[in-house]
């Protein structure tokens, strides 16, 4: 549930927790909670029945960085995990070489790094599977086969965030088993344990169809998530799987 810059208040972001913790409770597998960052201490300790991550973190451990956020902070502040590499901090200049940088430090910190990749357009040429190659060998490049337990791999598409539909569930499966081939050319057999996530334009039924035939293990929403409604009918389809 990547909330982004959403909601505008503390006492909205309140809300909208508890009623996610509520809905919560029929769903078996597991909800992670992206907020902002100012009210990810707040709802840690305000909403304990959910599970936090962060929306970004720097690449260096501390100094002087204005504005930004580092990993020890995001886990004293009780988060699990942080989002790496998602398509709007690329827009806005993350490299891959900070990728790695974050993917490696949050790992070692003990923080669970949910790597989003993705290309901005479909060429015919096939260009797009070079950039997902890429990113993956770039968000795995500075960490040890043992940390893979830490690390999920997000699909999404650029063309699809924001858009009104997803992908088809028949090309993530196609993109599934290719994220699958270029980490285990990378990591053989241990690379089993990393998790794929489809994201873009999910909602409850399309939540579904990925997951019955996308070949993923879970999903990464955009603003179905901060709407409640919309959180209720995503739990409640997902529960039914
Ligand atoms: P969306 O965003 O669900 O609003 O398309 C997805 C994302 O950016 O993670």
């Amino acid at each position: 549930m990547n909330w982004k810059m959403n909601p505008g208040t503390y006492t909205e972001a309140r809300m909208l927790a508890r009623a996610t913790a509520r809905f919560q409770k029929s769903f078996p597998g597991v909800v992670y909670v992206a907020p902002p960052a100012p009210f990810l201490y707040p709802l840690v300790r305000g909403v304990r029945s959910l599970n936090y991550v962060a929306q970004r973190v720097h690449e260096e451990p501390q100094g002087a960085h204005t504005g930004e956020v580092s990993v020890s902070q995001i886990r004293d502040a009780g988060a699990h995990g942080v989002l790496i590499g998602h398509a709007e901090q690329r827009a806005a200049g993350e490299t891959n070489e900070q990728v790695t940088r974050k993917v490696s430090l949050a790992t070692q910190s003990g923080l669970y790094a949910i790597v989003c990749i993705g290309e901005s357009v479909r060429d015919s040429s096939g260009d797009y599977l070079r950039t997902v190659r890429e990113q993956i060998t770039a968000a795995v490049g500075g960490i040890e086969p043992r940390a893979l337990k830490q690390l999920c791999v997000a699909y999404e598409p650029v063309w699809a965030i924001g858009a009104e539909k997803p992908m088809g569930t028949h090309d993530m499966h196609e993109m599934s088993l290719y994220i699958r081939k270029i980490l285990s050319e990378l990591f053989g057999k241990a690379a089993r344990v990393v998790p794929v996530l489809y994201g873009g334009a999910i909602d409850a039924e399309t939540a579904r169809n990925m997951m019955l035939y996308g070949d993923v293990q879970g999903v990464l929403v955009g603003r179905a998530s901060v709407d409640p409604v919309k959180v209720k009918d995503l739990l409640a389809a997902l529960s039914t799987l």
